[in-house]
């Protein structure tokens, strides 16, 4: 059997050193307070906020929420972000992603000050990372650095591969798994011959959006398997883009869908806002 990443326990494990340091900041007087805005009502998005505001609560955070609705003007959420910006009592705003058809992403996300951009997304920000000087991590690839990290995987001279090329994801993972000395290789839907570059991994980063998509004959014996994925089947049950109980027999270690990533998704977030106080001093 192979060993179960379990990112439910790490992700609390993260959580709870986060806790202590927000306690400790409050006996000084500094309070972290992240802003979440949510523009419409996608289901899935509003699962995420609700979580994002949980996870301040039980850190000690305190966050507010600006629920907008689908009709929001492009105009009307630069101004809120503008309001944000200037807020000293905001430390960290959070635009969830996607927005309605009509807002266009790339404005939105440039328009959140450097110094508050708790995702990562902000070009700058990702500019820093790919030259590798000190700052927010993006949230999703971070959580896994930490999940590899705290279940004692050796990341530096072993091959990685991710399959995904998202900015969210597979790009960002790449530039931080650089970082942990791997020798990384970023596939996508036209890469040739997927399952042997799949095969050649000793670490394999599945990010492609499709359920359950990569089973035992990607996965080299002995590999790690790392599944971002998150969709519903048919019976509504969550699952991942690998095929788990197929790799699972073939792999050294992997991540289940769901306990895995997601909640480092939101450990790491909880770090970002923390981190908002070191960029602003
Ligand atoms: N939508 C899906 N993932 C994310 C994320 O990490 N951050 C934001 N803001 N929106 C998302």
């Amino acid at each position: 059997m192979p060993q179960i990443i379990d990112g439910k326990r790490i992700s609390t494990e993260i959580k709870d050193e986060l806790k202590a340091q927000a306690a400790s900041l409050k006996e000084q007087g500094v309070e972290v307070t992240l802003a979440v805005i949510q523009v419409g009502q996608d289901p899935a998005s509003s699962v995420y906020v609700r979580n994002k505001k949980r996870a301040c609560e039980y850190i000690g955070f305190s966050s507010r929420s600006y629920e907008l609705p689908e009709e929001t003007t492009e105009e009307e959420l630069l101004n809120l972000i503008s309001v944000l910006n200037q807020d000293a009592s905001v430390n960290g705003i959070l635009v969830q992603l996607p927005l309605p058809k009509h807002i266009c992403e790339d404005e939105i996300l440039r328009a959140i000050s450097p110094a508050k951009d708790v995702d990562c997304f902000h070009p700058l920000n990702v500019g820093k990372l790919f030259i590798g000087e000190p700052g927010f991590q993006p949230c999703t690839p971070a959580g896994v650095i930490e999940l590899l990290k705290r279940s004692n995987i050796e990341i530096a001279g072993k091959e990685c591969v991710i399959i995904g090329r998202s900015n969210i994801v597979g790009k960002p993972m790449a530039m931080l798994m650089l970082r942990e000395n791997a020798t990384v290789t970023i596939t996508h839907s036209r890469t040739k011959d997927l399952r042997e570059v799949c095969k050649k991994a000793d670490i394999l980063i599945v990010a492609m959006g499709k359920p359950r998509m990569i089973d035992d004959s990607y996965v080299k014996e002995g590999a790690v398997v790392i599944d971002v994925g998150i969709h519903r089947n048919a019976e509504n049950k969550l699952c991942g883009d690998v095929d788990y109980d197929k790799v699972a027999e073939k792999c050294s270690a992997i991540t289940p869908v769901p306990g895995g990533v997601g909640p480092m998704t939101i450990a790491m977030l909880m770090k970002n806002c923390l981190e908002t106080i070191k960029v602003g001093e």
